[in-house]
């Protein structure tokens, strides 16, 4: 009998992505595999339980039953512990696991004797690159950014000349120009806006620049030292973050609208933006800070929310990329594709343990830890681990460690800044909504 794999309805909140698409069905089932897709778990997506029949799926109705004598389980986030102790001994379960947010489910895991393999941990190497679910959501997130700050935003993007008066362009100031950085870049220029960027790695000057963005940043030795070997960013010295901070809120000043993207592998999200700089924007400008899961790049956000400060709306959406939810759940159906393609032969399980890539991102497996730091209790009650972990999109950036990044023409977007004149707001309110998703 060919190899069972598991699609589940996602059950975490602000969560409409699913883990496989018709076409990936298809092309499981072409390889010899039996695809069990709980009933409903496309809804969000936009893919409905006839279409995956289509391809090939067979439709379950309880969660129970779709993990019966599934070799591989796919995933967007944890499934509900209750599922966890329904799935197969040996089996694998693969999605975005946010290994240092829920150390208490892959304890659960390693006692079930499930393999459990984190999305976000796929070394960064060229050949895991048609794998690297933190690339494709983080691009899609970064793009819907500069849209979410253009809904809010009380003026247009591109320069505008009219019989009536001209209407001038947007100014946008991109902070943190990885991946979704960079497509927010590309997008806000798109619109017509003059975008900036900034950022703590010396390689983003040139991307930045790539894409018509002006870079700011104080680039003396520390500057031209900061990137590490995996190409992530480094902790900067209390000294550089000091006048970093005060270029930045030169920038800011001059801004409309703001998009932060600022992870720090491991760590809370650096904070970017205070009360001051909020201050220095004119009324009607936009924050959109990206980073809110991670414990936020800008004072006042709040996850799910959208907060007025100074006249200033600091947009704090969650799950960026699930609010996107057709192309996300299309483009990381993929990168599943692509890996589950590694892990099976003819059909069957033929794991290569060996494998850099399975390596990095096999976290327990025949009830014992392959990452041993996931495995201290004490840690799994430590919520600066939290912080750094980041469910939706990039957020796993917590174990990017060792992954090898490749050329930077070949990541989609990247950020820059500046900021526009200073026009005080009349009053100091503060008014909170929830956000839309
Ligand atoms: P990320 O999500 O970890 O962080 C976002 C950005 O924030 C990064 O560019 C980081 O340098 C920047 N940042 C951190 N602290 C900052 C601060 N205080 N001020 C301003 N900016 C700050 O980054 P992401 O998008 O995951 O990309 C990280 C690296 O990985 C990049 O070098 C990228 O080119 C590389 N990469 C490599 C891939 C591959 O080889 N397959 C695929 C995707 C990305």
């Amino acid at each position: 009998m060919g190899l069972k794999i598991a699609v589940l309805k996602e059950c975490a909140a602000h969560e409409k992505r699913v883990s496989a698409t018709p076409d990936s069905v298809k092309k499981y089932i072409a390889a010899g595999a039996i695809v069990q897709i709980e009933t409903g778990a496309g809804d969000a997506s936009y893919i409905s339980d006839e279409q995956y029949k289509a391809a090939g799926a067979k439709i379950i109705k309880t969660v129970d039953e779709a993990l019966k004598g599934a070799g591989i389980v796919l995933c967007v986030q944890f499934p509900k512990e209750a599922s966890l102790k329904k799935i197969e001994k040996g089996a694998l379960l693969i999605g975005l696991l946010s290994p240092f947010a829920n150390k208490e489910l892959l304890a659960l895991c390693k006692k079930q004797n499930i393999t459990a393999m984190a999305m976000e941990m796929v070394p960064r190497i060229s050949r895991a690159q048609s794998m690297d679910a933190l690339s494709s959501q983080s691009n899609l997130a970064g793009y819907k950014a500069v849209l979410d700050a253009a809904e809010y935003y009380p003026h247009a993007f591109p320069l505008m000349m009219t019989a009536a008066g001209t209407v001038a362009p947007a100014k946008v100031f991109v902070m943190g120009a990885g991946v979704a950085g960079l497509q927010a870049i590309a997008t806000a220029r798109r619109l017509g806006a003059i975008v900036s960027a900034t950022d703590v790695r010396p390689a983003a000057k040139e991307q930045v620049e790539s894409l018509s963005g002006k870079f700011v940043a104080v680039e003396d030795e520390e500057f031209k030292a900061a990137e590490t070997s995996g190409g992530y960013a480094k902790e900067m010295s209390a000294d550089y973050k000091k006048k970093q901070a005060a270029l930045v809120a030169e920038t800011i000043a001059k801004q409309d609208i703001i998009i932060t993207t600022a992870l720090i592998p491991g760590r809370p999200a650096p904070k970017l933006v205070d009360e001051d700089m909020i201050k220095s924007m004119r009324a009607g400008s936009v924050i959109v800070d990206m980073a809110v899961e991670a414990g936020g790049n800008v004072a006042f956000s709040k996850m799910g929310e959208i907060v007025e400060k100074h006249g200033v709306k600091i947009i704090g959406h969650a799950n960026m990329p699930s609010r996107l939810a057709a192309d996300s759940s299309a483009l990381y159906a993929k990168n599943l594709l692509n890996l589950v393609n590694l892990l099976v032969k003819d059909g069957a399980l033929a794991v290569d343990w060996e494998d850099d890539i399975v390596k990095g991102m096999s976290i327990c497996k025949d009830g014992a830890w392959l990452k041993e730091e996931f495995g201290s209790t004490k840690a799994a009650a430590k919520p600066a681990a939290k912080k750094a972990d980041v469910s939706s999109t990039k957020a796993a950036a917590t174990t990017k460690s060792t992954a090898k990044k490749t050329s930077a023409a070949k990541i989609p977007a990247k950020k820059t800044a500046t900021k526009k004149a200073p026009v005080k707001k009349a009053q100091v309110k503060k008014t909170t909504k929830k956000s839309d998703k």
